[in-house]
């Protein structure tokens, strides 16, 4: 059974259809990503989930439980960071997270050993007595991480968490993130790539309300660019028998699936790209092929194009999912 289920999930405001016909799953101490430009549907879709407000169509089930059916249930088993946390200024962190263990029906004496975890998790062991109004953007954003996961729930939803934090909060928030998935089950949204990469097992991509795709981090790069590359630079020999180079011939190695294209050296030197089957298999048979027409092989190495590059022509073009 999955921690996370959702099916033909919609949520119009009025004529905007924010997010349409949702479908997806997240297993046991996995980490989704959630990514998308901004608009795509991430908060709304997240908001649905932790009970804030209705959807307009489709079904969700967390730990089993319907959202709609049991929402009590639900609310003790997830942890929500919103966007924005939803923090006290005037009670310090050590009695907010104590508030927020109690109203969440956490008994006083988990509540005690909790904060003490938490507060240790998150790295906010000296600023206990701090109050919240204190604090820099990045402790908030921690205090805004113990508040989502002190009532020891199963699964957690950040929605951005690493927005406006520096580029050394940003590296420690990561790590949590890391740590939290080998207990939790949790769901990110971000709308930077090397966070998901970094951090999700899987990532669903969402534009413009709908799922556009929803792979591992490197399946989206295997599935997108349409097969591994390879590629090539050789000289031929302009004097020899192999004169009247064809780059046709190349293509017809078993393995190769197509050129990708050819870059212009000077006339002896050739440097094709290629889409190939498998990019281990057909490394042997390229390098045998070459030598076999007495061309002398300079280079050969695989180019994949960056998750950015999938990104970009997954939410620039028609769905491929
Ligand atoms: N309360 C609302 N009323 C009307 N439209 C909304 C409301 N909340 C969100 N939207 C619209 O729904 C779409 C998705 O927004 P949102 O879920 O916030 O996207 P994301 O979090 O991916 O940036 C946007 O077009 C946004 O303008
Ligand atoms: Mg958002």
């Amino acid at each position: 059974m999955s921690v996370i289920e959702v099916q033909g999930l919609t949520k119009r405001y009025g004529p905007v259809t924010a997010i349409e016909d949702l479908s997806f799953q997240a297993g046991e101490r996995e980490i989704l990503g959630f990514l998308g430009p901004n608009g795509a549907g991430k908060t709304t879709t997240m908001r649905i989930l932790t009970g804030f407000i209705p959807a307009s169509e489709g079904n969700v089930r967390l730990s089993g439980f319907d959202i709609r059916e049991h929402p009590w249930e639900v609310k003790k088993r997830i942890g929500y960071l919103p966007e924005i946390p939803p923090l006290y200024a005037d009670m310090s962190v050590d009695v907010y997270l104590r508030f927020v263990a109690e109203i969440r029906g956490t008994e006083k004496a988990r509540a005690r050993r909790r904060l003490g975890e938490v507060k240790e998790l998150c790295g906010l062991q000296t600023v206990g007595r701090t109050l919240i109004r204190r604090l820099s953007k990045g402790y908030r954003q921690r205090v805004g991480m113990a508040q989502a996961i002190i009532h020891e729930p199963e699964i957690l939803i950040l929605d951005e968490p690493t927005i406006g934090l520096d580029p050394k909060q940003i590296i420690e928030v990561r790590h949590l993130i890391k740590s939290l998935g080998e207990r939790h089950t949790v769901l990110l949204s971000t709308h930077i790539l090397p966070e998901v990469s970094m951090t999700c097992q899987r990532v669903i991509i969402l534009n413009k309300g709908k799922l556009v795709a929803v792979d591992t981090p490197e399946g989206l790069l295997r599935r997108l660019q349409g097969g591994e590359r390879i590629f090539i630079r050789f000289r031929v020999d302009r004097q020899g028998p192999s004169d009247g180079f064809d780059p046709a011939e190349v293509a017809r190695v078993p393995g190769v699936r197509r050129i990708v294209r050819e870059v212009l050296g000077d006339s002896s030197l050739v440097s094709l790209e290629l889409e190939v089957e498998d990019d281990q298999e057909v490394r042997g048979r390229l390098a045998e092929y070459l030598v076999g027409r007495g061309w002398k092989l300079q280079e050969m190495r695989s180019v994949n194009p960056t998750l950015e590059e999938i990104f970009i022509r997954l939410v620039t073009e028609e769905p491929v999912a």
